[in-house]
């Protein structure tokens, strides 16, 4: 393929992030920095316990309450549901309590010190009932199952059958700004503006709690410091409960989370527990899995069933296997609701795959990247779910760039097993876009509108949070449209005005929602034919291109059986990581990791390398210093202080190469790049601190304590 570069105006080039000196200079605003005037501050009121009943709620004397809103479960007009797949989720505690943190009253008052104090000064009592905090003995939500081939015939005639069991523990987002949003009534409209992914998510939530038409629910998206899936559930929560303090007291009402409420009560990835069963032949030659996959939900379903759903569709790697059965399952606990985190499901399962793995590698005695090269899906193969490989995925150019550029095979030999020095890799894939039909049921749609000045609008519903979507876009519109990148103006998503174009999220938004722009511009410049855009203004007026998502040919889900194309296509990739341990503390050092990613085309190859550098940083932290401590149902350590995410300081030398391999079907070739980093660094740091230290590791995170007992 030619170098996008010279074949193109806009795509493939570095070009800066449109919003990225306001944010450096420190000029834009942020939901915190906005005031208006007669605002409120709002405060959720909490639950102390993780299972049991309200008994009786007392206002302590020291506090002027007739200054302030309050407001509970009975003032919720509408349903008294947070509304997502299901409705279990209540907008503020009736009598019952399920989980710790859980939302029960909300105050508001002009003096923001004020509501700090008055929130301590509301005591509640409870009946408290056993509560349970493990996966197990809780009831199974979800369940799914992909069964293919003749898995004991496959296990029968395998040499070595090897089982584990794997774990993985939950994650803070730490986005750099916590959860907020404003809210303020207009009449028996509602205009809410905050930190979020998913305008009509939130829009969807307000009319069903305020039991209101599309029309009277306007949802603003302000200034977004970081997501990372945090954003997608979680802030219709915060919107609803703004929105009711905004309505009782007839003002504004600003709710922003301190941080350790927010690291407390908002949601996390969720928990793993997977066992696995692999059958292979001596020389490794895969031939039967059998995984068993769990996860943690907590004590409402939130997200959980499609994060349950890519967690399964990721479970068989990147490998053909002649039988496979995949079982997932969700389970009710008491712990606060886990929900979306970059990977959504993929990082735990490809967690338990890429660790197994590595291990069968090392009882067959095979380097475990050759154990993995001789599996690969090859194009024609089929994954367990019956989708065939139509496109190559080229792991094996992925494997090798990833030794050569890291010197694997020399390190791998030199540094003798238990030497406190350790290589591991992975190979591993993220899906792009919704699971299954999920694209088609969200049809999203994208406009473009021309306006006098000669500039371009794109009108849209995917938000910037960090991630570049509004540089990406206009890079896109631009080429699409053949104008100058000053020429597209990317509108801030508000549901009142732009088409919904669907969450951002499930690393969908450049190959899905930019192919939208793509082919919107591309009409566009087909209308305009010779003449430019103020011409074509000043001759026929304003012009709107709308056009709405099709699925590519071929592309068949069933839901029942599991049976199908779980995604349209996937990324692919191959992470190397070294690391040290000190002798003494135990402390593991990543040193360096090393990433060859396939997204396809690169559109913007600077923002799409910290995509993959902040994704690693992620995936490194997750596997050895980012550890929720829980006790009682509680996060206790919910602080920056001692929830340890990887600084400046800890983020290892990290090494990104793109090997394109455009994909028809996504903007100019593109393919998803969001949370596929985020899914290989686990296993590999687990596989070389392995090597390091000659012992199984089975978990992340693995921490110096679980390495000295
Ligand atoms: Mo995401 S974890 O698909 O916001």
């Amino acid at each position: 393929m030619s170098d996008p570069a010279t074949t193109h105006r806009s795509v493939g080039r570095s070009v800066d992030r449109r919003e990225g000196r306001a944010k450096v200079t420190g000029a834009i605003a942020y939901v915190d920095d906005l005031t208006l005037p007669g605002m409120l501050y709002g405060k959720t009121i909490r639950s102390t316990i993780a299972c049991g009943t309200i008994r009786h709620i007392e206002f302590e004397k020291d506090v002027p309450w007739d200054e302030f809103t309050i407001v509970d479960a009975g003032d919720v007009p509408g349903k008294n549901i947070v509304h997502l797949i299901e409705e279990d989720q209540p907008v503020l505690c009736e009598a019952v309590v399920r989980h710790r943190e859980e939302p029960i009253l909300l105050i508001a008052h002009p003096d923001r010190q004020l509501v700090e104090k008055a929130a301590r000064s509301v005591k509640i009592t409870y009946e408290e009932h056993p509560a349970i905090l493990e996966i197990g003995p809780g009831k199974v939500h979800r369940e799914i199952l992909i069964e293919d081939g003749d898995l004991e015939a496959e296990f029968a005639a395998s040499d070595v059958v090897i089982e584990r069991t794997y774990r993985t523990g939950a994650q803070e987002h730490a986005y750099i700004e916590p959860q907020g949003f404003i809210a303020q009534w207009d009449g028996d409209k509602v205009h809410a503006e905050g930190s979020h992914q998913c305008p009509f998510y939130v829009h969807e939530a307000l009319k069903t709690a305020f039991n209101l038409t599309d029309e009277q629910v306007n949802v603003a998206h302000c200034t977004t410091g970081g997501a990372f899936g945090g954003k997608e559930d979680f802030p219709s929560i915060v919107a609803i409960h703004a929105a009711l303090l905004a309505k009782k007291s007839g003002r504004p009402v600003k709710l922003i989370y301190d941080r350790n409420e927010d690291m407390a009560s908002s949601t996390k990835r969720h928990p793993s527990l997977s066992t696995l069963r692999i059958g292979a032949t001596k020389d490794g030659v895969l031939r039967a899995l059998d995984f068993d996959f769990r996860l943690d939900q907590g004590a409402y379903v939130t997200l959980t069933p499609v994060v349950l759903s890519r967690g399964v569709l990721h479970a068989f790697g990147c490998y053909r296997w002649p039988a496979a059965r995949i079982r997932g399952r969700s389970f009710f606990t008491n712990s606060p609701p886990y929900g979306a985190f970059r990977g959504f499901g993929a990082p735990q399962s490809l967690f338990a795959i890429e660790a197994h793995m590595s291990l069968l590698a090392e009882q067959l005695s095979i380097d475990p990247a050759e154990l993995r090269r001789r599996n690969f899906l090859r194009p024609g193969d089929t994954m367990p779910t019956g989708q065939v490989m139509k496109e190559d995925p080229n792991l094996e150019a992925l494997l090798d760039r990833a030794l050569e550029l890291s010197d694997y095979r020399a390190k791998r030999s030199a540094w003798k097993k238990g030497s406190g020095r350790g290589i591991g890799l992975s190979t591993f894939m993220h899906g792009a876009g919704f699971t299954g039909s999920g694209e088609v049921y969200l049809a999203s749609r994208v406009a473009l509108e021309i306006r006098e000045d000669g500039k371009v609008v794109i009108l849209q519903a995917n938000t910037e949070m960090g991630q570049g979507v509004e540089t990406v876009f206009q890079q896109i519109c631009s080429e699409a449209v053949g104008i100058p990148l000053e020429q597209v103006v990317f509108r801030r998503p508000e549901t009142a005005f732009v088409p919904n174009s669907g969450p951002t999220v499930a690393s969908r938004t450049t190959m899905i929602v930019g192919r939208l722009v793509e082919k919107a511009g591309k009409q566009l410049r087909g209308k305009l034919g010779e003449l430019s855009v103020a011409e074509h203004y000043r001759k026929s007026g304003p012009l709107r291109i709308e056009v709405q998502y099709e699925p590519p040919p071929g592309i068949q889900w069933d839901e029942k059986t599991y049976k199908g194309s779980g995604y349209p296509t996937y990324a692919w990739a191959c992470d190397v990581v070294e690391v040290s341990i000190d002798p003494v503390t135990a402390e593991i050092k990543t040193e360096r990791v090393t990433s060859t990613v396939d997204i396809g085309t690169v559109i913007n190859p600077t923002l799409a390398q910290g995509q993959v550098e902040g994704g690693v940083a992620q995936g490194v932290g997750w596997a050895t210093s980012e550890k929720v401590a829980l006790r009682d149902g509680a996060m206790t350590n919910a602080e920056m202080m001692n929830y340890i995410i990887p600084t400046t300081v800890d983020v290892p030398e990290i090494t990104v190469e793109f090997l394109p391999n455009p994909y028809e079907y996504g903007a100019y070739g593109s393919k998803g790049v969001g949370e596929l980093p985020m899914d290989g660094p686990a296993p590999a740091v687990t596989a070389a601190v392995a090597h390091a230290l000659d012992r199984e590791i089975t978990q992340v995170p693995v921490q110096p304590e679980d390495l000295l007992e």
